[in-house]
């Protein structure tokens, strides 16, 4: 983890409220993996604290980040230019570990709700770096949000191999309602020993990995009360203040005790938390 100044290659509106920004680091992109975060200082006259963002992808030795417009500090990083520098610290936290899905021959399940789609992609991108060529095991990702507006990265999800099923709450593209119940309906077909190809007796089962509001993660932990051999590891979001482990401001009960987002997370196993 360090501090840099990095320059801004692009920043450019996606949907209505969405921005993709990215910048090259050889620093972030060569030490990063999937689930971890960037601490970016946004304007600190205006706003004291730094605002957290997953990492999006990386390409080569360029870092992404994706980010929808809350408050002030979002707005101020939506009016950064091109050329324009950025102090950052990370990366940060601990992410999504996918040697699970790989050594364990472990379908993958990526769930995500609106933003929440943020750091999916780069875990969809090292789960198919990491899986080989003869791997049968399924690739899903569950894309939910209120409206058609909100779906992202469906096409790039589709790119990558994954199959892609959404839910929109007002019916504007695909399901009519949310991501968990896309979640029930996928669980509910299942065999017994997981989705694949090569059926046999070894213990093969699933993962699922997910992005979203809490109620969203609850729901999830709540689902997976019948599946106890469904592994599930969330990434979650808290304000945070420092974003390295000192000021215990991104503290979140779990089963063991206090543990800090920025530090301990922000990808935790959800069994660990509800
Ligand atoms: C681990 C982690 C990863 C995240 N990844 C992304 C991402 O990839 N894309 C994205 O759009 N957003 C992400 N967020 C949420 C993002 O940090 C907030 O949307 C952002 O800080 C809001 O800042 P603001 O000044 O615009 O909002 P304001 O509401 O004005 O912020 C005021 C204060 O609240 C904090 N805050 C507000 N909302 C949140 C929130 N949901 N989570 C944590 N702190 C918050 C801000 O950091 C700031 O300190 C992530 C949050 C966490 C904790
Ligand atoms: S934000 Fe300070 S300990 Fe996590």
């Amino acid at each position: 983890m360090k501090e840099l100044e990095v320059r801004i290659e692009i920043l450019k509106k996606l949907k209505s409220q969405v921005y993709l920004l990215g910048f090259k680091s050889f620093y972030i992109a060569k030490r990063a993996s999937p689930g971890q975060l960037l601490h970016l200082k946004v304007d600190s006259k205006v706003t004291i604290l730094r605002r957290p963002f997953s990492i999006h992808k990386i390409k080569k030795d360029k870092v992404y980040l994706f980010f929808k417009l809350r408050g002030r500090g979002t707005k101020l990083l939506s009016q950064y230019k091109k050329g324009d520098t950025l102090n950052i610290i990370g990366p940060l936290g601990n992410g999504f570990n996918c040697r699970s899905s790989v050594i364990g021959h472990r379908s993958s399940v990526l769930v995500a709700g609106g933003i929440g789609v943020a750091p999916l992609v780069f875990l969809a991108e090292k789960l198919k770096e990491m899986q080989n060529a003869k791997c049968k095991m399924q690739n899903i990702v569950l894309l939910g949000a209120r409206t058609k507006e909100e779906i992202l990265c469906e096409s790039e999800f589709k790119k990558m191999g994954y199959k892609v099923q959404v839910a929109t709450e007002d019916s504007s593209q695909g399901f009519k309602g949310t991501v968990i119940t896309l979640l029930k309906n996928l669980l509910s077909t299942i065999p017994a020993q997981g989705w694949s190809a090569s059926g046999g007796n070894h213990q093969l089962s699933t993962n699922i990995y997910a992005c979203g509001p809490n109620p969203m993660l609850l729901e999830i932990s709540k689902i997976l009360e019948k599946y106890p051999q469904i592994n599930c590891q969330a990434s979650f979001e808290q304000f945070m203040g420092c974003g390295i482990g000192a000021c215990c401001g991104c503290s979140i009960e779990t089963k063991s005790g206090y543990k800090k987002v920025c530090k301990d997370g922000p990808v935790f196993n959800l069994r660990e938390i509800w």
